[in-house]
């Protein structure tokens, strides 16, 4: 797959920032961005379309913090049936656009027990556990054939955000992000498992877009919101109306954290 022409309203806005909004997190786009323009990922040429309640499913450009923000309101997700080279592809688009850091949200489910549902965590580091890796078999145009992977998740931003977080008194995680295909929820005996190979949250999406982005020489962010203790941890049966309804229930605290995250950029 390949993008021919890239969409001339962004070619001119030339956005500088990335952002890709997580379930129940899209609504940071109508909030907080003085918006300039909507595409919606149908009118791209070449470009799959989300499937998901709660993923809109289109690009929203404009300016936050005196930056220029290209946001991704809705993802693609590897259990929708996408090819890994189909949803990395906005990625590949982000970064021939000119954009120079990526800001990624998500849901997840918390495995560290001192999570809480409400919680946000930034991504310290990530474990692929998709069973696939979204560089298999794409023809290196730009950056490394073997990518150095040691620092993912930008450390230095990484501090800056933890100081804000701390001067704020917001609770602020970090820690390592497992990534699974889903769609399922996981097992009791999965997150067992999870925990042993040192994950404190577990989510479906993320991981493959911050590796496309760090091949590409991208600063990358990772931001989750813990929407549910994940399986065993909770007392009761996960669903996805609790993911959306814990990431509504955040809403501010959250659009502050992600505005202050894109100014300290
Ligand atoms: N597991 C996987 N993905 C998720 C979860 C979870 O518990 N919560 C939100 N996304």
């Amino acid at each position: 797959m390949k993008l021919s022409k890239l969409p001339t309203e962004l070619t001119d806005f030339k956005p500088e920032v990335g952002l890709i909004l997580g379930s129940g997190l899209g609504f940071f786009a109508d909030d907080q961005i003085e918006v300039v323009g909507h595409l919606t990922y149908a009118e791209i040429e070449g470009f799959p379309v989300s499937t998901v309640p709660g993923h809109a499913g289109q690009f929203v450009w404009g300016h936050l913090e005196g930056r220029r923000v290209l946001c991704m309101q809705g993802r693609f997700h590897f259990y929708e049936g996408y090819r890994m080279e189909q949803l990395t592809l906005p990625i590949r688009m982000m970064q021939k656009l000119g954009v120079q850091v990526l800001f990624l949200t998500n849901a997840a489910g918390g495995i560290n027990p001192c999570y809480v549902s409400g919680d946000f965590m930034l991504i310290e580091d990530h474990i692929n556990f998709l069973g696939t890796n979204p560089l298999i078999g794409t023809v290196v145009d730009v950056g490394a054939r073997f990518p150095d992977m040691t620092e993912v998740y930008d450390k230095a931003l990484r501090q800056k955000i933890r100081e804000w977080a701390q001067r704020q008194s917001m609770r602020l995680q970090e820690g390592n992000y497992l990534a699974t295909t889903g769609p399922s929820f996981e097992t009791p005996a999965e997150i067992r498992a999870f925990a042993t190979l040192g994950a404190d949250a577990v989510g479906m999406s993320t991981v493959p877009e911050a590796i496309v982005a760090r091949q590409l020489g991208l600063r990358v962010i990772g931001i989750s919101c813990i929407t549910n203790a994940a399986a065993g941890i909770s007392s009761g049966p996960l669903s996805h109306e609790e993911v959306t309804e814990t990431a509504d229930s955040v809403r501010q605290e959250f659009t502050a954290l992600l505005t202050a995250a894109i100014a300290l950029s």
